[in-house]
């Protein structure tokens, strides 16, 4: 899975050097950030003109905070490729005015260009980026008081539960639909229910995900565990991979 993914954000980096990449945290893109980073020492990836949005941070917690997300992507890929760290973005999680921070996030990408290339995983819930179900698709980066199976789920990563923020700062969907391309990853069974209702089931901000359907270049890369519940849907005995 972080071979292929890895490979489809190469493809991105060497046809557009100057590409804007929508990065993701969580267990799922680790694997691919370690191929790029492969990749790079090999001299065979240049970040140099590379910039950077990533989907979300937790709020209340500073950019050198072990648990902050701005933390995990500087350990997990760019303090180890040629990329200028200033062109990387991550919602600022201290910042006092939390909505003019949303706006200037909101702004930033539009300065941008907007995403070439949007990864992301995908939370048990069915969540992308810290959009969480709701009664309705939330366009812009907005604050969220992340639900309690999100809250459990990542508690795994803190040495004490009620560490785990209660809040975060994520980007909306807007800028994940205006993306050119969207790269969904998921492994383990424990992703299954979340990859079928976001594939199959009805477009609904219940399942945040589910409004990936309506994209018109998503690439999902999936291990059979997290496909396990498409095997109506996808035929997938005796394949390898498949194509949806
Ligand atoms: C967090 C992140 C999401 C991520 C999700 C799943 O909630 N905000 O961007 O997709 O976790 O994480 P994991 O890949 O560890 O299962």
């Amino acid at each position: 899975m972080s071979r292929i993914a890895a490979d489809v954000m190469t493809a991105q980096v060497i046809q557009k050097p100057d590409c804007v990449l929508g990065l993701a945290t969580g267990s799922s893109p680790i694997g691919a950030y370690k191929q790029l980073v492969k990749r790079c020492e090999e001299g065979r990836l240049d970040f140099s003109e590379v910039r950077t949005v990533n989907l979300d941070e937790y709020k209340g917690l500073a950019g050198d905070n072990v648990q902050s997300y701005r933390y995990f992507m500087n350990t997990n890929l760019f303090d180890h490729v040629n990329i200028d760290k200033t062109c990387t973005n991550v919602p600022n999680g201290l910042a006092k005015d939390t909505k003019a921070e949303c706006r200037r996030y909101d702004e930033l990408i539009q300065n941008l260009g907007g995403i070439d290339l949007q990864l992301l995983g995908i939370g048990r819930n069915g969540h992308i980026g810290f959009n969480e179900p709701e009664d309705a698709f939330e366009k812009g980066t907005h604050v969220v008081a992340l639900t309690e199976s999100t809250i459990e789920a990542n508690s795994r990563l803190f040495a004490d539960p009620q560490e785990v923020p209660r809040f975060a700062l994520t980007m909306g969907i807007k800028p994940i639909m205006q993306a050119h391309r969207v790269l969904l990853i998921a492994n383990g069974e424990n992703k299954a229910d979340a990859i079928h209702k976001a594939l199959f089931g009805p477009v609904t901000p219940q399942v945040p995900a589910s409004i990936l359907q309506l994209h018109p270049d998503l690439v999902v890369v999936a291990d059979k565990a997290a496909l396990a519940a498409c095997d109506q849907e996808l035929d997938l005995a005796g394949r390898g991979s498949v194509k949806i």
